[in-house]
């Protein structure tokens, strides 16, 4: 692990070289990786740096609420509410990697307004090492890697923390001060929920698999999982009073992993998965049946496409 006292030091000193006067952006995600490329390049250029939060619609329960208030130190943060937009561009859209490139291309739309707007001369991005590894093998497309810079002409691209692993971001976020809940996170896909919904991604849909993942997220926090999460699969027969009911699957995963290239399927307590049952089926009426993951990966990936 690189020492991260003379990290932040050294990585805040070059974002002030390479900026100077300038004004750059940076887009937040919630995630680890790019809450601490803002918060470096905060300290390192204050207001100079717009951070801009775009809410698709399709990330986790109280996300939005949790960068107002972990971020409220930045008077500049930008909260763009994207919801209908993006929904609107996935409309009819079920081919996986299809879901991808609309999200990606409707958040460079967003995001390129403002870019715009705020003359920004540089963007900072949170791209660490495993993303241009897997990027340059093309394990599969990550939106948050590439592509807003062929689009918005930025004179140069700022990525404080390009050289570490995850755990080594969450070292120098914890010496950030940033929020314990922002260092500790779990693991989330830069497509967020729409790749936890099988086929296309409707309110309704994003709805269900937002607030299981909230059940799932609390109730397996004790096992200390890598990664745990819940998916809407598909629709089947279940009993609701005195009626049947064609409703929702939900199936719910919790891995261990060191670093999400390969992973293990969870053996969680059968009074836990029981709990992680009841509160789901219990919340949403439309939700039939749920089903726990036991598939490691691989021969799975850890999220559902
Ligand atoms: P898979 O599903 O490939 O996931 O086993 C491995 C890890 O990567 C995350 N993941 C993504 N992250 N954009 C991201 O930023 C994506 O498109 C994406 N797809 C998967 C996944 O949550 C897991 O931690």
């Amino acid at each position: 692990m690189v020492d991260v006292d003379s990290f932040i030091d050294e990585a805040t000193a070059e974002i002030r070289e390479q900026v100077g006067d300038e004004h750059a952006i940076i887009a937040l995600s919630g995630g680890v990786d790019s809450s601490v490329a803002a918060a470096l390049a905060y300290e390192a250029i204050g207001d100079q740096l717009t951070p801009v939060y775009v809410d698709t619609g399709l990330m986790r329960k109280g996300e939005t609420e949790g960068i107002r208030e972990t971020f409220a130190f930045m008077e500049s943060l930008r909260v763009v509410e994207a919801q209908d937009r993006f929904f609107d561009a996935l409309s009819g859209v079920t081919d996986p990697e299809e879901k991808r490139k609309v999200i990606g291309e409707q958040f460079i739309r967003e995001f390129e307004r403002e870019a715009k707007d705020t003359d920004a001369e540089y963007l900072v991005q949170g791209t660490i090492y495993p993303d241009r590894i897997e990027s340059e093998g093309n394990i599969k497309s990550h939106h948050n890697v590439g592509g807003l810079p062929d689009v918005v002409d930025f004179e140069g691209i700022v990525e404080p923390v390009r050289d570490l692993y995850k755990d080594e971001v969450r070292e120098v976020a914890r010496a950030l001060d940033l929020e314990e809940v922002v260092a500790e996170r779990m693991p989330f896909p830069g497509p967020g929920l729409a790749v936890r919904v099988i086929g296309e991604v409707t309110p309704e849909k994003v709805e269900v698999a937002r607030d299981a993942c909230h059940v799932v997220e609390e109730e397996t926090e004790e096992h200390e999982p890598w990664q745990a999460f819940a998916a809407v699969v598909g629709k089947a027969t279940g009993v609701k009073g005195d009626n049947r009911v064609h409703g929702w699957i939900v199936s719910v995963r919790s891995v261990e992993s060191r670093d999400g290239m390969t992973a293990r399927a969870q053996e969680l307590p059968w009074e836990t998965l029981q709990r992680i049952q009841s509160r789901i089926t219990g919340q949403n009426e439309n939700v039939a049946r749920v089903v726990y993951d036991v598939t490691h990966k691989p021969p799975a990936t850890i999220e559902y496409e």
